[in-house]
Formats: structure tokens, C-alpha cells, sequence
């Protein structure tokens, strides 16, 4: 069994990100401007976001953070995505999900500019991704094959199933996976809560990718010997013997699969760090697409 480390893979990415920064720099360019607006204090959404400024830093990309409070009105924040979008300074923003109940996120995903959505969840970046032209691409996934091409994980002609159908993880992974790319030319089965016999269906998997927010859901009996393991979970479960009460669980019950696995991604430091390099990826590019 190999670890797929996404912290070291991260790690070479924001290096190659550090000298394109300088290079601009070199050249007399702007250099890229990420927003992260948070809405409300959930620990997970706030760690999430933190990490985002912190790799913008180490980069040397320019950041900003605008933070909410969970009552801020769906018109006052509409107000100022339309604010960033009209922003000249600002590249790239993003707006972390999930957002209080009363406040609707698909409306707040379509009001921000697919040219400044380096999340890649507004529909018109999401069509392009299906129709293979020019956007941006969703972080995780595009993560996720990130991940697979630099770690030379063979994926043509492989069957990969993955388990949960979430509009930012499964359905667009499904399809990057399936494309004729590489990686991609996998022949892709999406499984969900009514996914009939679920246990065999993921037995036959050559790549398994898990996200679906529970726990140590896919056990070894579930797994093929020798199966690349992605786990997408970070689901905080109360832990007594750590310092701050809580552990990060993976979707994947990672002492009993992983001596089963040619390769697999840890919890923590598997996908959470490749999803923050995508971001920033994503975030470079909207100097090129957006011609800076
Ligand atoms: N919530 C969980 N993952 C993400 C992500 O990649 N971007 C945003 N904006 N919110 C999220």
C-alpha cells in the first residue's frame, strides 16, 4: 500500500503557483487577488477558509477575507458579491458553503461572475466543464485528478465508482473522470442512497472514491484487492484523547482498507490540501481568462 499524499502534492504545486507569482511579478503583471466571504462561525467552514488566505500568502497571491455574521440578509449579501464582481482588483472569489437556511445559495452562486468563480460552481462554468471548453473547474474534483496524474495512478479503462452524487464532488467527478482525458477514459459508475446493493457494486471497483460525509463507511469487505482509494470525508466525530474533543474522519474506515489498497489518500492530508492548490490553480488562471 502507497499513500496518496495530497499535502506533499499540494506542496510541489504551490511551489510551481510561488514562481509563476514571481514571474509575473518579474514582468510587471498583477498579481492575483483571491475574496473568501464566510457567513456565520461553523468551525469546519472557518478552518476551510483560513487554510484558503494562509496558502494565498504563502504563494504571495493577494488575499482578503470578508466575514458575516450567520443573520446578514440574502439581499445585503447579493449586495456585495455584485460589490466583488465589479471589483477590478479582485481576480477570483469565492462565498463558502453552506449558507445559513434562510439565505438560497443557488441564487448566490449565479450572481457571482463566471469569470470570477474559481470555485467553478455556477452553472455556466459547470456546462462548460461538461462540454470540455474553457472555465473553471470545480476544486475538489479537479483536486482529485490533480492528485491521480501526478502521482501516476493509471486510470484508462478502469472502473471507478464513486459513491455520494453532490453537485461540488460526485456528479462533476463523474463526468472529469469519464471524459477522454488523462486522467479520465474511466468507465464511471455514480452510486447514491438508492444505489441497490451497494457493498458488491463498489467491490468491482479499480478506483474507489468516497464522498459522501459519513464516517468509515466503506469497510475492507466493500473493497477490491489492490483498489485506489480517494476519500473525499472530513466529517469532525468527538474524539476525548485530542486536545480540542474532536477527530477529521474519512469516509473510508482507513485501519482495516488500506493494507488492502495499491494506493489511498489519508484523512487528514489527502483531498483537503489538493482542493486549497486547485483554488489556487483556478485562481491563476482567471489572470490568463480574464487577459491581466
Ligand atoms: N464547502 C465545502 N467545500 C467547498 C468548496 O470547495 N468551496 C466552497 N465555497 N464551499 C465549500
Amino acid at each position: 500500500m502507497q499513500l496518496l499524499d495530497g499535502k506533499a502534492t499540494a506542496e510541489a504545486i504551490r511551489a510551481e503557483l510561488r514562481k509563476a507569482v514571481e514571474e509575473r511579478k518579474e514582468n510587471g503583471k498583477k498579481i492575483p487577488h483571491l475574496a473568501a466571504v464566510l457567513v456565520g462561525s461553523d468551525g469546519g467552514s472557518l478552518t476551510y477558509v483560513n487554510a484558503k488566505v494562509k496558502a494565498c500568502d504563502e504563494i504571495g497571491f493577494q488575499s482578503t477575507l470578508i466575514q458575516y455574521q450567520s443573520d446578514i440578509s440574502e439581499e445585503a449579501l447579493l449586495h456585495k458579491v455584485n460589490e466583488l464582481n465589479n471589483d477590478p482588483d479582485i481576480d477570483g472569489f469565492i462565498v463558502q458553503l453552506p449558507l445559513p437556511d434562510h439565505i438560497d445559495e443557488l441564487k448566490v452562486t449565479e450572481a457571482i461572475d463566471p469569470k470570477k468563480d474559481v470555485d467553478g460552481f455556477h452553472p455556466m462554468n459547470l456546462g462548460n466543464m461538461v462540454l470540455s471548453l474553457p472555465g473553471f473547474l470545480p476544486a475538489t474534483p479537479a483536486g482529485i485528478m490533480e492528485l491521480l496524474k501526478r502521482n501516476n495512478i493509471e486510470t484508462s479503462g478502469k472502473n471507478c465508482v464513486i459513491i455520494g452524487r453532490s453537485n461540488i464532488v460526485g456528479t462533476p467527478l463523474s463526468i472529469m473522470l469519464s471524459r477522454n482525458s488523462s486522467p479520465g477514459n474511466c468507465t464511471v459508475t455514480l452510486t447514491h442512497s438508492r444505489t441497490a446493493n451497494l457493498p458488491e457494486v463498489v467491490k468491482q471497483a479499480d478506483i474507489i472514491i468516497a464522498a459522501i460525509g459519513r464516517p468509515e463507511f466503506v469497510t475492507a469487505d466493500m473493497v477490491k484487492d489492490g483498489a485506489v482509494i480517494v476519500d473525499v470525508g472530513t466529517t469532525r466525530v468527538p474524539d476525548a484523547t485530542k486536545k480540542r474533543g474532536w477527530a477529521l474522519k474519512g469516509d473510508v474506515k482507513f485501519d482495516e482498507v488500506a493494507p488492502k489498497c495499491s494506493f489511498i489518500t489519508p484523512v487528514p492530508g489527502g483531498v483537503g490540501p489538493m482542493t486549497i492548490a486547485s483554488l489556487m490553480i483556478n485562481t491563476l488562471r482567471a489572470m490568463d481568462l480574464n487577459n491581466k
